[in-house]
């Protein structure tokens, strides 16, 4: 099983599953893009081998001002973080909510993080019936005062409809959105709430820089909340938690436009396509916004996720099990979309699993 840690991108479990080395497998189970870092990474990475020897600015002050600029949001308002797990996992910390409502599926570490600090759940089922879409009568259904939500959501992709969200907070509950794959969507100013964040007490949005910019190793994050709010979370974070490397690549990055236009252009491209091929070989696809899709396994007597997964990972392509996910079953996966190329490979490996497992429930 790849989802040994909980988390797609398992390069090294791969690598003992399958007996191959981590460089050649091509990987669908995390959500990167494609395009691999900008430039700009590596002038940072050539620039940081004399600066090592410094601690980091404790405050983040430039990468702080840039992203305040970026988002016209005041930089009292902004927390940078060690990856938007470390915010996510800070925010519960701090707040201590007794009972968090969570909609499943969704990312894995909401409810890991509730744990560690000894609250309860008030969980709510979305429905395939209805594409995993959040709606009003859900939401009332959830009785809680704190709500961690993903839009869009992992692994759906499905966004959340912002007025359903503003209700919340006016109703007096605190909600802390996670908005680590917002940069993919185009119609990012109508669903983001960054904005609002920043002047109410009880909202929080956390966003992602390491799949936009393709650096997951490095780890980096930010939050938006209220001047106040956000100063009591800092004093909670562990001292010099974002490191110099990972300040000057998110510094760097932020520069970036032209990368910026070139993977909106791609996945705008590369999204239709790879969901009309997917159907073509029977996958029901969830029509979410962003960079993967989860997406219903063909009805062949025999086949799952985690068969599929096995198949296709022995062909060195790592697909995501999403049966793992709380509420979905063993009839769903989910896919990164890739460069063309890549995602003929997925599609070719795919069609020869499935040949494979067709082939089973014949005999
Ligand atoms: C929905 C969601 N939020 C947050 C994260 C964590 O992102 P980061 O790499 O910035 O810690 C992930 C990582 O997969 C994710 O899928």
């Amino acid at each position: 099983m790849l989802e040994r840690y909980g988390h797609g991108g398992d390069l090294r479990t791969a690598e003992e599953t399958f007996g191959f080395p981590a460089r050649q497998f091509i990987d669908f189970s995390s959500n990167m893009n494609p395009l691999g870092p900008p430039e700009g990474v590596k002038r940072a990475l050539v620039r940081y081998a004399e600066q090592i020897d410094r601690y980091p600015d404790p405050a983040v002050r430039e990468l702080r001002t840039k992203l305040a600029k970026l988002h016209r949001v005041d930089e009292q308002s902004i927390l940078i973080g060690n990856g938007a797990a470390e915010l996510i996992d800070l925010v519960v910390r701090a707040l201590r909510p007794a009972v968090t409502a969570l909609a499943y599926p969704c990312f894995t570490e909401y409810g890991d993080a509730v744990m560690k600090t000894a609250g309860s759940i008030s969980p709510v089922m979305l429905s395939a019936g209805n594409d995993f879409t959040l709606t009003p009568p859900m939401v009332e259904d959830m009785e809680a005062t704190f709500y961690m939500l993903g839009s869009p959501n992992n692994p759906t992709g499905q966004l959340v409809d912002p007025k359903l969200i503003m209700k919340l907070v006016y109703g007096g509950a605190t909600v802390v959105v996670d908005e680590a794959f917002m940069d993919f969507v185009p119609e990012e100013e109508k669903y983001t709430l960054l904005r609002e964040a920043a002047s109410h007490e009880r909202l929080f949005v956390i966003r992602s820089m390491t799949k936009f910019y393709a650096v997951p190793g490095i780890r980096l994050g930010y939050m938006v909340g209220s001047p106040h709010k956000i100063a009591e979370l800092r004093r909670l974070q562990v001292p010099w938690s974002v490191n110099s490397l990972a300040q000057q690549i998110g510094e760097a990055v932020l520069d970036e436009a032209e990368y910026a236009a070139r993977t909106m252009n791609w996945l705008q491209e590369e999204r239709p396509w790879l969901i009309g091929r997917l159907e073509a070989l029977g996958f029901r696809v969830i029509p979410g916004k962003v960079n993967y899709l989860l997406v219903r396994l063909p009805d062949i007597p025999g086949l799952t996720a985690a068969g599929l997964q096995h198949e296709m990972g022995r062909m060195g392509i790592l697909i995501r099990d999403a049966s793992h996910f709380i509420g979905l079953d063993e009839s769903y996966c989910r896919f990164a979309v890739k460069l063309r190329h890549q995602n003929e490979w997925l599609l070719e490996a795919l069609e020869r699993s499935l040949s494979k497992f067709r082939e089973a429930a014949a005999r």
